[in-house]
């Protein structure tokens, strides 16, 4: 047993995942489709110390409690038992970015706890052991850990992980994030999932799915912005349009929220070719070539209630890093 660094980058998707097939297990609805985001990153320490009476966790500088300590206490359970050890473990943990915010953070976080606590505990997994082992803690979690952009499919605990598409290198794709709120969410995304099925346009969201899935796979290959952009806004709009919809609904929107769609609309009619996505949250994900991300960040910059622009290119795959955060 060794203490271990990861590094993982959140993961923007433009197929989403909302809701789930199982609950326990973290098996999906639909498959989804993502790209990892190289600006923003997770870096997660662990060691498993003998003695150590229950698991400790920092993120940042606050030590976790209650429900979200439990959630990682029951993830390195899961690396426990694959290793064989019981020994608790010190884990710590810092985001560059706000967490919370729909940024993703519990993607990048349960990847890099993966690794790195797979690595501290003596086990090495393959990608694919690793995704599904991520996919565990955070369902989005599996698709940060292949590089670039990953699908996420397969309807049993075995089957179902992320693989890579096509790497970071095949399209400077950019996502300029438009932080509109810095508050934590009143929702999360992992509560959020069990309420899609109360909504009357899950199972219409679910049957589009794959005909979006096919047009963003095809716009990521011919590198066809147009193509990807289309189907990933409409699969946005329709996933917020299952939340809004859901009892009790969720309404992750706020009016700048609105001002920023409006805006990115008529800049395409402009001429500048820019699309939408968002998560469970507030804040715009806007999709542009690395040409067009300059002037999509200075026009995003210039809107009013836009609090911050982060400019992100197509990121890696979870990965060891040398230096430890304790
Ligand atoms: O991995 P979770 O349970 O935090 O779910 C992520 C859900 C969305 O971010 C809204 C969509 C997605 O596919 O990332």
């Amino acid at each position: 047993m060794s203490k271990t660094t990861a590094v993982a980058n959140p993961n923007i998707a433009f197929i989403k995942y909302w809701g789930k097939a199982d609950e326990r297990l973290n098996l999906p609805a639909n498959p989804s489709l993502s790209m990892n985001l190289a600006a923003l990153t997770t870096v997660t320490t662990v060691e498993f110390e003998p003695g150590l009476p229950a698991d400790v966790v920092t993120v940042g500088d606050r030590p976790l409690a209650g429900q979200a300590l439990a959630r990682v206490a029951a993830h390195l359970d899961r690396v426990r038992a694959m290793a064989g050890i019981g020994e608790r473990a010190r884990v710590a943990s810092r985001n560059d970015f706000p967490a919370g915010t729909g940024l993703a953070s519990s993607a990048s976080a349960f990847a890099a706890l993966s690794l790195a606590a797979t690595r501290a505990a003596g086990v090495h997994l393959d990608e694919v052991g690793l995704s599904r082992l991520a996919r565990l803690g955070s369902g989005s979690a599996c698709r940060s850990v292949p590089a670039g952009f990953s699908l996420w499919q397969g309807e049993r605990d075995e089957t179902s992980f992320a693989r890579q598409v096509v790497p970071p290198e095949h399209w400077d794709l950019h996502d300029l994030i438009a932080v509109v709120s810095y508050e934590h969410k009143a929702v999360s995304s992992y509560d959020g999932h069990a309420l899609a099925p109360t909504s009357p346009f899950h199972q219409a969201r679910l049957a589009a799915v794959p005909g979006l899935l096919v047009e963003v796979r095809s716009g990521i290959e011919a590198r066809d912005l147009l193509l990807l952009g289309t189907a990933a806004e409409a699969d946005a709009l329709a996933m917020h349009g299952v939340m809004m919809t859901s009892r009790p609904s969720l309404l992750y929107w706020l009016p700048v929220t609105v001002a920023v769609l409006s805006a990115l609309r008529a800049w395409r009619r402009e001429g500048l070719a820019v699309y939408f996505t968002l998560d469970a949250g507030p804040n715009v994900h806007c999709l542009c070539q690395a040409a067009d991300a300059a002037e999509v960040e200075r026009r995003l910059r210039n809107l009013a209630g836009v609090l911050d622009v982060l400019n992100s290119g197509p990121g890696g795959g979870a990965r060891l890093v040398e230096g430890h955060l304790f």
